[in-house]
């Protein structure tokens, strides 16, 4: 069946159906077939638009564009929803763990005991990293930002494990995927301790996911530090809070990058690079930087103005999201959070927790924010408890990395196995100058 293009048409549309578009000018019909998933809002299939018609669309931050399908990670961002492979984000959070959520995003299902045991041994065999790997840090400057850090250790893993980057084969994809959520947490660690002078940790593989990341960051040789499990909870469940986000900006950049078919880390690298910037993974640490720049609560009303302000460049960092129009599920979990590992830490009365909460009550309850239905999002509290738990607000992007590795991974092994993958090569609307011709030297102006 197929009718007119039209909001009443899509609801009605059922799979194998299509809509029509009609150009007035020569009559000439277009049909689209209708594609719907198993949540979420139905999809027009586009493909043939412009073979058809010699027509792009104009779509710049693809804000009505659905680049792939994809059975991973489920958002309604009215309702506030996060869902992986279906399970709630919030009962993972409370029942799950790090590396459950990892078989899950990657294998589809939460793994029976024998299954887990299994793939946690692989995940903890490919934990340490070449040695000669150390020579590269050695270069960087103290003072690198460990995302730079990041970004190169990550690229150049091609070159340390060129065994494993054929994509095309089964058994070395696996391989590549695990090692990359393996060796990530020592990379980050690495990157931490070289830049304040203190001797690289190797990994221990008796310690869980989470705890063997907080020895490799805060342990040193000459004493022995227990790791708390309530920190180590703490930091599990920021892990699984950011491991996957369906097509953000660094995933869409993995996947674009992964579709000319290059090694996996090379595209994670890529994804690195995209997380890093303030309006995506690194709003986190610029919520902290801002918080402490606002100072005290009688300040707030100061910045809220500001950033109300269209003039003024300032935005209220950990507030808003593409997607989400309603508190983002994760923000919730993190304030509580929050909560629990100052009171492990003895800082409860910690005053930046009390500034944001007190911001995030005064922005909700502002016209501005409320009608554009700016929520704090993930990045709001994860800052604060970072912090509390002694990371330097220039990690805190490389934890959101660490953690959203095994979404990027798990995209791009879907990407890999999917018929429909093409090389992602978006047109444009060129609006430079019509042609003309090449000026000599002497007569330009
Ligand atoms: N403070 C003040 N105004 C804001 C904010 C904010 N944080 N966010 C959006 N707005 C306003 C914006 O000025 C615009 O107003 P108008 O319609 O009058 O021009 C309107 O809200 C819509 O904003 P937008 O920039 O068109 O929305 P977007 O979907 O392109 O941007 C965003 C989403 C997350 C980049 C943006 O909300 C933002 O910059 N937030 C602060 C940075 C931040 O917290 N980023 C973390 C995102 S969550 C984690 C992640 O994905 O990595």
């Amino acid at each position: 069946m197929s009718k007119r293009l039209s909001k009443e048409a899509l609801a009605e549309a059922g799979a194998g159906d299509k809509v029509t578009l009609i150009d007035h000018a020569t009559g000439k019909q277009l049909e689209l077939p209708v594609m719907g998933g198993t949540d979420g809002p139905k999809v027009i299939d586009i493909r043939t638009l412009y073979r058809e018609t010699g027509y792009f669309t104009y779509d710049p931050g693809y804000t009505s564009t659905g680049s792939c399908a994809s059975d991973l990670t489920f958002i309604d961002g009215e309702k506030g929803i996060l869902r992986h492979r279906g399970y709630p984000i919030e009962q993972l959070a409370e029942k799950s763990d790090f590396v459950e959520v990892c078989h899950l995003l990657l294998y589809g299902e939460l793994p029976t005991k024998a299954e887990r045991e299994e793939f946690e041994r692989d995940i903890t065999y490919h934990t340490m990293l070449h040695e000669q790997l150390q020579y590269f840090y050695r270069g960087f400057r103290r003072d690198a930002h460990p995302m730079a850090i990041m970004v190169g250790v990550v690229g150049a893993l091609s070159a340390f494990y060129h065994d494993t980057t054929d994509i095309f084969d089964r058994e070395k994809r696996r391989t590549a995927t695990h090692q990359l959520i393996a060796k990530m947490p020592t990379i980050a660690a690495m990157a931490y301790k070289y830049s304040i002078g203190q001797p690289f940790i190797y990994p221990r593989n008796d310690l869980g996911y989470a705890g063997n990341f907080l020895n490799m960051t805060f342990s040193v040789p000459s004493e022995e530090y227990k790791v708390s499990p309530v920190l180590a909870r703490a930091m599990d469940q920021i892990f699984m809070l950011h491991a996957d986000h369906e097509q953000n900006a660094s995933t869409s950049t993995v996947r674009i990058a992964g579709s000319s078919l290059a090694n996996p880390f090379a595209c994670i690298a890529a994804g690195i690079a995209s997380l890093w910037g303030p309006s995506h993974g690194g709003a986190n640490e610029a919520v902290l930087n801002m918080l402490r720049e606002i100072g005290s609560k009688d300040r707030i009303g100061e910045f809220i103005k500001r950033a109300k302000d269209k003039d003024d460049p300032f935005r209220l960092m950990g507030f808003g999201h593409r997607v989400y129009k309603n508190y983002d599920p994760r923000a919730g979990v993190l304030r509580k959070a929050a909560h629990e590992v100052l009171a492990e830490l003895g800082k409860e009365d910690e005053p930046l927790l009390e500034l944001a909460i007190e911001l995030e009550r005064i922005a909700l309850e502002d016209d501005y924010f409320v009608d554009k239905k700016l929520f704090p999002n993930v990045d709001f509290y994860s800052g604060i408890t970072l912090n509390a738990m002694g990371f330097p607000s220039s990690m805190f992007t490389v934890l959101f990395a660490v953690a959203r590795t095994v979404g990027w991974v798990a995209q791009w092994k879907e990407m890999i196995k999917d018929e429909a993958l093409k090389i992602g090569r978006p047109r444009q609307l060129y609006t430079g100058p019509a042609e003309r011709d090449y000026v000599p030297m002497a007569k330009r102006k």
